[in-house]
């Protein structure tokens, strides 16, 4: 791993690092649905892209504390919760996930950056009622450390060009090359199309889609360097929480903490944790919100 914090700034991250917490009840399911009302109508008003980013696995909305007396006044309970903290390189926001998010360390890039705490609180679980079972998500935080830059852990690392989208039949499919995709789809009008034994229906509004896709920077870098030695991750817990990721890909975890889902809990680790989502939807989640900010303990 290079590390990419100053030698003094990393001397204060590792002072401000601590065990996982979880605080059960932190918002009230009442406060919860008007947060999640709130944002998800700023959305509907927001002119601009960099208000929302709206995929097909996951959609983001970016709000600022200022906005309103209650917002305001939430800052002020975390603030009580973890002490003073900044917001620096990304805006707080609430994200809903309908794919599981995979292992990523969200330690920015900035080598000034005293980063402190990822934060989240979950507003909203939606399940498949069709379904005779289901059980709650869990975040997963892992014992390993990273101070590189904000980063997803994978082997398949030689490009940066994979997407999760949907097939024909709403199934959601990781599509590795998304360029090499675009290209063979962007002559076809109408018709079914099978890539990789999926099918997909092409038509004008999938292709712009597509293209949109195409077009997106990522933040995080691709990097298997958090696989430090040969230790095989425990098969019990891949089983229960990490199938949407390669095994290989979980060489050398340990899990640290695992955060089972209750709206208006508040749950906050360090940020050079490596931490991931499980895998919900074989548990029949069909989404999850949470707000979610990564907070420092300087202003950069
Ligand atoms: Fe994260």
């Amino acid at each position: 791993m290079k590390n990419i914090f100053k030698k003094d700034i990393l001397k204060e991250i590792k002072k401000y690092e601590s065990p996982p917490v979880i605080k059960e009840n932190f918002l009230s399911k009442k406060e919860c649905k008007y947060f999640l009302n709130l944002f998800r109508n700023m959305r509907k008003k927001s002119i601009g892209k960099s208000k929302f980013v709206n995929r097909e696995e996951s959609t983001k909305i970016f709000f600022d504390f200022n906005k309103n007396k209650e917002t305001k006044n939430l800052r002020k309970r975390l603030e009580e919760e973890l002490g003073e903290f900044f917001v620096n390189d990304f805006q707080p926001h609430l994200i809903t996930s309908r794919f599981p998010l995979r292992l990523h360390v969200d330690s920015g890039k900035n080598p000034n950056d005293v980063i402190y705490k990822n934060v989240i609180i979950p507003v909203e679980i939606i399940y498949d009622k069709t379904k005779k079972k289901y059980k709650k998500p869990n975040t997963i935080v892992f014992k390993n450390k990273w101070y590189g830059e904000s980063a997803i852990f994978t082997k398949i690392k030689n490009k940066n060009t994979d997407f999760i989208i949907k097939d024909k039949n709403d199934k959601f499919v990781d599509i590795l090359d998304i360029q090499n995709f675009n290209n063979k789809i962007k002559d076809l009008n109408n018709i079914d199309f099978t890539y990789h034994n999926k099918e997909f229906f092409i038509n004008e509004r999938f292709r712009d889609y597509i293209e949109r896709l195409c077009k997106m920077k990522r933040f995080n870098i691709r990097t298997d360097k958090h696989i430090v030695d040969n230790k095989k991750f425990n098969k019990k817990d891949y089983k229960n929480y990490m199938s949407h990721q390669p095994y290989e890909d979980c060489t050398s975890l340990k899990i640290y903490k695992v955060i089972p889902w209750k709206i208006g809990l508040l749950a906050y680790w360090d940020r050079s944790r490596i931490h991931s989502s499980d895998n919900f939807i074989k548990n029949n989640v069909l989404s999850k919100t949470l707000m979610a900010l990564f907070t420092s303990k300087n202003k950069t």
